[in-house]
């Protein structure tokens, strides 16, 4: 089969064309630094000939909320489009558990706009929703840090390492679309200020992590479990310490 994977050379579309090629499946990463671009719509048309799935696992280069709302709207349509043209019969997109549970972010209200696109296309498709990635630790922390402390939430997280999410996406993307959304977690549910204590502990880096239940996240308000998957949701196994294990960076 295939498999074209649009932001292919990111965090999990990397992971995720290893893992289709592995399993036999001629996958073709596609993004700007393969000449194939989803905004401009350069590349896109080629890029698709022949193609029988895309997983699309592309990300907005800026996380501002009207940048993202306008990457995603754009980047969708023109892909939905390319895809029509092309005779694809299978969209895969990767989403974020708790997107609609979070509506004063515009980063998720971008995502739920993307899976709406989707939906309402009339494409056959999956959508595969996942939990926040270990990987994305340092950029949580980064973002709460104010002069050399961490402020975070209380609330609650149920990280995945980047590796399950991928594995996921390209077993999905080898199906037949479920025309539905699955959810994907990690083993282990903890406050997000826990997640990033013990991730900033095992690197060595000498912040100090606070609690506090009003701590907004990416300047979200959350109540308490907003982005944790449901009771339906596929738990990976990978851990949080031993997902550190893997880890190579030196102690400090
Ligand atoms: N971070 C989390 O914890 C989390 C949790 C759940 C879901 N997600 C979702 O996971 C997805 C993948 O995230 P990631 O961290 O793997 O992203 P990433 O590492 O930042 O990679 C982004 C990819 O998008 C590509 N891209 C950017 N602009 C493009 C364009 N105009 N046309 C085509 N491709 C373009 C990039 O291509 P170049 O390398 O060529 O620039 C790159 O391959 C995102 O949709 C995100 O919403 C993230």
């Amino acid at each position: 089969m295939k498999i074209v994977v649009i932001g292919g050379t990111g965090l999990i579309g990397s992971r995720v064309v290893s893992n289709l090629l592995e399993h036999g499946h001629e996958a073709v990463a596609a993004s700007p630094n393969s000449g194939v671009n989803t905004i401009t719509g350069e590349g896109l048309a080629d890029a698709l000939a022949g193609a029988d799935v895309v997983v699309d696992v592309s990300n907005s280069p800026s996380f501002a909320e009207e940048d993202v709302l306008a990457f995603f709207t754009t980047s969708t349509n023109n892909l939905l489009a390319a895809e029509r043209e092309a005779g694809v019969t299978h969209h895969v997109a990767l989403s974020v558990v708790g997107s609609e549970r979070l509506p004063s972010s515009g980063y998720l209200r971008a995502k739920v706009v993307q899976e709406d696109l989707i939906k309402d296309s009339g494409m056959p498709y999956s959508i595969v929703r996942a939990t926040q990635f270990y990987e994305f630790a340092g950029r949580i922390a980064d973002e709460a840090t104010a002069d050399g402390t961490v402020t975070l939430s209380t609330g609650l997280m149920q990280p995945i390492a980047a590796a399950d999410v991928s594995a996921t996406v390209a077993r999905v993307a080898a199906h037949d679309p479920i025309n539905g959304t699955l959810e994907i977690g990690g083993p282990e549910r903890m406050g997000q200020d826990e997640f990033i204590r013990i991730g900033l502990t095992a690197k060595g880096d000498p912040r100090t992590v606070v609690g506090d239940p009003d701590a907004p996240y990416f300047g979200t308000p959350l109540a308490g479990d907003e982005l944790v998957p449901g009771p339906d949701a596929q738990l990976s196994t990978t851990s949080f310490s031993d997902w550190l294990a893997t880890q190579t960076a030196p102690a400090k």
